[in-house]
């Protein structure tokens, strides 16, 4: 059976996790975080001691994963997020990982967010969302996350991680960073969290023509 697939794409912290994990208890679709799986790749490269960037230890990575390694603990912070971004710029890990997330969208419909789900895993999606913030905004909210977590960081230093990121994840050769050409952008610099998710709702009633 096949249902609805909606695409949620953007950059790191611009609440597009959020907003797609409330959209499908809303609609009642499935979700999936489709950065866990670059991020448990990037992991599993990280323990062996091997190098993000070499392809052939990466691409292995990706094809040895478990559902074990997607719910460890240890995927987030600095060098779990550069190690993602860094097999994620590898053509053998995406399409290593790219039938999986096909089969789970495909199953019950879903929601996915990511950077290529408009773009190449569901470009034949309904409805895409492409969810972006400034960047001195999006380091404001990363940075207050990691506050709230107990973590201290240096706000310039939360803003250089999240630039360097999104350079190599929009300058990539496969799959980059970008909106779909038929994509509704939701700039959600000036909106708080409520008002975002409310945008949201809207375009995707809009886009399925429910009211
Ligand atoms: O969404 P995230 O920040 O957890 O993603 C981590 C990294 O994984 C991100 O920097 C780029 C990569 N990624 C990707 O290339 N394609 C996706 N669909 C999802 C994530």
């Amino acid at each position: 059976m096949t249902g609805l697939v909606i695409a949620v794409d953007g950059p790191a912290a611009a609440g597009k996790g959020t907003l797609a994990r409330r959209l499908a208890t809303e609609l009642g679709l499935p979700y999936l975080d489709t950065g866990l799986l670059y991020r448990a790749t990037g992991r599993r490269v990280l323990d062996a001691a091997g190098d993000p960037r070499d392809p052939a230890v990466a691409a292995a990575a990706a094809r040895a994963l478990t559902p074990a390694d997607l719910a460890r603990s240890d995927l987030r912070g600095p060098a779990a997020d550069m190690a993602a971004s860094a097999v994620a710029a590898i053509p053998a890990v995406r399409a290593a990982l790219l039938d999986w997330q096909r089969d789970f969208g495909r199953r019950h419909g879903a929601v996915l967010d990511g950077r290529d789900i408009g773009t190449v895993v569901f470009p034949e999606a309904p409805v895409k969302l492409f969810v972006t913030a400034s960047p001195a905004e999006r380091a404001r909210r990363r940075w207050l996350e990691l506050q709230a977590k107990g973590t201290a960081a240096e706000l310039s230093v939360v803003a250089a991680e999240l630039a360097a990121r999104d350079a190599q994840d929009r300058q990539r050769a496969t799959a980059p960073l970008k909106p779909a050409a038929d994509a509704a952008v939701l700039d959600t610099t000036e909106l708080d969290a409520e008002a975002a998710y409310a945008t949201a709702l809207a375009l995707v009633r809009q886009r399925l023509g429910r009211p």
